[in-house]
């Protein structure tokens, strides 16, 4: 009996130390261990043996039980332990691995513009004011000495709502509501961004584009002062060597008016395609306030002057950037604004 209970022994030692993993390990177990398992037979056919002889084996079997119960947990605590080592193995970061690229957006090339626009002036002492992009009629056209049946309301060729209110052509509306509320303070220094709509549509022209107003008034405004101005602004805009030309032009709300050019940057004035062989290059109307509206808006052109002007901050986009096509700009092609 003792016999046979040290080569079982023997034997489960071996198996466990055979066993290959956890489930291996737990073949053993029920093989020795289990209900119908070898020990657990020995154990029942006890039952035959005499009074101290069953005490004496049964000790003995419980010893060995323990032993195989110590070697088949040793043996698990290995597996286990090898098994966490692998896991923490296959989950290690390595941290030298590029990371994810994210695709940032960036502002859209006209809101980078604007903004350039915006600090070139901000720099020189204006502020910025606004207005609706819904106008009135008297905003739009009346109170800039442009009266029903004027022939300039034809120039422009508007989106009306109701007779009387229309989607603003141009931002000078706002030179009417900033003045209607300074006077009769001055000086007044306002630029104003934003959206302007018209019935156009080709290459150099769209439905919805945008404009800056700028408006100054105060006493001994003159020419010089605009002249200056727009200088300044095209040499930071397009660089030292720009040259501008201020061209003769009308206005219904400014006298004398002009229209500056600017020296084509793509051929830097010796003529090509975009400025149709001319070397110069349109970019904003202007003049000296008309007295009128002045008057209209509630301030004295006996005692006060003042320059305006406004620019197409599409066309200044296209001269920056080269772009050909102005449709271009809003046509949500990621292709082409990602270039920006
Ligand atoms: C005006 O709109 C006047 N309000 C400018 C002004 C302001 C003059 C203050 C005097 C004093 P004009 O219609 O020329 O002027 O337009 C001004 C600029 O807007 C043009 O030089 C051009 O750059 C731009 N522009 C005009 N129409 C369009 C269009 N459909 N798409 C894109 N830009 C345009
Ligand atoms: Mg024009």
């Amino acid at each position: 009996m003792e016999e046979k209970l040290r080569l079982m022994l023997k034997a489960a030692q071996q198996a466990i130390a055979n066993a290959q993993d956890l489930e291996e390990i737990n073949q053993v177990r029920i093989h020795y261990l289990g209900k119908k398992g070898e020990l657990t037979r020995i154990l029942r056919g006890m039952g035959a043996l005499a009074a101290d002889e069953r005490r004496n084996y049964g000790q003995l079997a419980n010893k060995i039980r323990e032993e195989i119960e110590e070697a088949l947990e040793k043996q698990t605590n290995v597996f286990k332990n090898k098994e966490k080592q692998e896991r923490l193995a296959a989950e290690k970061i390595d941290v030298t691995l590029p990371g994810n690229v994210f695709y940032l957006g960036h502002l859209h090339p006209i809101t980078t513009i604007l903004n350039q626009i915006e600090d070139i002036f901000l720099g020189l002492g204006f502020s910025i004011a606004e207005g609706p992009e819904v106008e009135l009629d008297y905003y739009n056209f009346e109170a800039l000495n442009i009266p029903a049946g004027h022939p300039a309301r034809e120039l422009q060729d508007t989106f009306f709502i109701t007779p009387n209110i229309l989607l603003r052509t141009h931002t000078s509306p706002v030179q009417v509501r900033t003045m209607e509320v300074t006077t009769p303070n001055i000086p007044v220094k306002i630029i104003a961004p934003g959206k302007v709509y018209r019935r156009d549509d080709d290459a150099t022209h769209t439905p919805m584009f945008h404009q800056v107003e700028g408006l100054a008034i105060d006493r001994q405004i003159t020419f010089a002062d605009l002249k200056g101005t727009l200088q300044l602004f095209a040499a930071e805009t397009f660089g030292a060597d720009i040259r501008t030309r201020f061209r003769p032009s009308f206005f219904p709300f400014t006298e004398p008016s002009a229209e500056v050019d600017i020296s084509c940057v793509m051929c830097a004035g010796q003529g090509c395609r975009v400025c149709s062989q001319t070397g110069w290059l349109e970019i904003l109307g202007c003049g000296m306030v008309h007295p009128r509206v002045l008057e209209m808006s509630g301030y004295s052109s006996e005692e006060v002057t003042g320059f305006a002007f406004g620019l197409g901050v599409e066309r200044i986009a296209m001269l920056k950037y080269g772009i050909d096509d102005m449709r271009l700009l809003f046509e949500n092609d990621l292709r082409f604004l990602a270039q920006f």
